[in-house]
């Protein structure tokens, strides 16, 4: 399936806390609101699916819920078990990891879902949430926007970004690239680490969705749509922005 994945950053997830602090921040606020709107109460059982560094879980368990996390990367389970020692966190693929256990709330945020780049994948992923998701349950995922993406628009190929933390000083040069055909972008990502003479390349290919697409995606997988935003804070509107968070009930 990840024919190229975000390969440096989740070899060295600390790279992943230093380009993304707020990430989990934003995704755990949206998630927050959705479960406040759709399932509101404490002490729900929850599963966090490409859990990464744990940001999510941490976020659910001090809130008063039960949060179990999956991910593919062992240096990512490493990563969040030793920064929470005490969360259940295991490595696991989407498409067929196996909990034999069914859940309150499954989520999928931060770009896992759009991991998925080929419609097989979406169907092994989707099949599989619904297994370790309890009859009513609630399922949250956060996607690439494909209407966002794909517009006529041009698309803003080349990025360059300064990480400066105190013991870690790098320039990162992001290449963008759209394949319209595959519905996916591409962003190769080099390095260059001050004090290192060797550049690194991230090269990494998500999926983007339209949201009647992923609709029909999770019709086929026994999930009706509850609603779908492009804020964390749930606001009405055309859609047009880069993210989508989507909440749907388990059949
Ligand atoms: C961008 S990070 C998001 C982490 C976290 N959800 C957040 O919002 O902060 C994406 C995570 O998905 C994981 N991932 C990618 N493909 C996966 C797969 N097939 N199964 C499980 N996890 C996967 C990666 O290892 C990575 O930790």
């Amino acid at each position: 399936m990840t024919k190229k994945s975000n390969k440096h950053l989740i070899r060295q997830p600390w790279y992943y806390e230093y380009i993304y602090p707020e990430a989990g921040g934003i995704a755990a606020q949206a998630c927050q609101n959705i479960i406040d709107e759709f399932c509101p109460g404490k002490g729900l059982s929850m599963l966090d699916i490409g859990c990464g560094t744990g940001k999510i879980i941490s976020h659910m368990t001090g809130s008063g819920h039960t949060c179990a996390g999956i991910d593919i990367s062992k240096p990512m389970v490493d990563y969040a078990l030793l920064l929470h020692p005490k969360f259940d966190v295991t490595q696991g693929d989407m498409r067929n990891f196996d909990l034999n256990k069914k859940f309150d709330v499954v989520l999928c945020v931060g770009s896992t879902f759009t991991s998925n780049l080929s419609n097989a994948d979406v169907h092994a992923s989707l099949a599989n949430f619904h297994r370790h998701c309890k009859p009513g349950g609630l399922l949250i995922i956060a996607l690439l926007n494909a209407s966002r993406f794909l517009g006529a628009e041009t698309f803003n190929e080349h990025v360059e970004m300064r990480v400066d933390e105190e013991d870690f000083h790098a320039t990162t040069f992001s290449r963008h690239l759209l394949d319209r055909r595959n519905q996916s972008f591409r962003r190769v990502r080099t390095w260059r680490i001050d004090g290192e003479d060797d550049p690194v390349v991230d090269d990494a290919e998500f999926r983007l969705f339209f949201p009647l697409e992923i609709e029909d995606y999770l019709g086929q997988h026994k999930f009706s749509v509850l609603g779908m935003w492009d804020t964390p804070e749930l606001k009405e509107t055309d859609l047009s922005d880069r993210r989508l968070y989507i909440a749907a009930r388990a059949l």
